[in-house]
């Protein structure tokens, strides 16, 4: 069952740093992601994640965002350009019926769907296109807003990610709330 999708307005209140007081990109994302990666990430908003995610890949790594709010992307497009880190996103505006991403096939080092999944009409079909693009071996960070999504609905989530190929590995205590690492399983 799929959320209503957040408002573009609600872009700018994500990208307030004050954030990072509580969700720190560099501690979230830090331990998965290595100079020279391609990272895939749905649902990028204005970009709180994909700017921090920009500067760990470097010069010689991609980020690939999808997201279905123009808004949005063109929001994250001019913060990146001031930041100077465009020549390392990739911005790809797409209607909800697919993430467009068959063109990764087994290319993507790493995903992450941020505060995203909920939002997603057809979860079965979201991971199946994630799980393509990724190489195997390769994971997928999930993490899911408590306040809009209880404990159960979030196992169905992971539940529907592991029918369609991925393994949920088990993380550390430290990491509280909706987080789930899936492992794309080697077929
Ligand atoms: C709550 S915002 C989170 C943005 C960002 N990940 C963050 O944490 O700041 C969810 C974003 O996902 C996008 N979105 C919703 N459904 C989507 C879908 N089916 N495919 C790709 N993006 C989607 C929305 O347009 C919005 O930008």
């Amino acid at each position: 069952m799929a959320g209503r999708v957040c408002p573009h307005w609600v872009g700018y209140l994500l990208i307030n740093p004050l954030r990072k007081l509580f969700e720190n990109p560099n501690k979230i994302l830090g331990p998965f992601v290595q100079e020279g990666m391609m990272v895939l990430e749905p649902g990028c908003g204005m970009g709180y994640f994909t700017l921090p995610l920009a500067r760990m890949v470097g010069p010689t790594g991609r980020i690939v965002v999808v997201d279905i709010q123009p808004k949005m992307l063109s929001a994250l497009r001019r913060r990146a350009q001031k930041a100077g880190l465009l020549d390392r996103i990739e911005l790809r505006h797409i209607r909800d019926d697919g993430l467009g991403v068959k063109d990764l096939s087994g290319k993507v080092d790493f995903a992450v769907a941020l505060h995203v999944v909920h939002e997603v009409p057809d979860q079965a079909s979201f991971f199946t296109e994630v799980r393509h693009a990724l190489k195997q071996g390769s994971k997928l960070l999930v993490v899911e807003p408590k306040g809009h999504v209880s404990q159960d609905r979030f196992a169905e989530s992971v539940a529907t990610a592991e029918n369609v190929g991925f393994v949920s590995e088990v993380l550390s205590k430290k990491v509280g709330g909706r987080v789930a690492l899936l492992v794309k399983k080697i077929n």
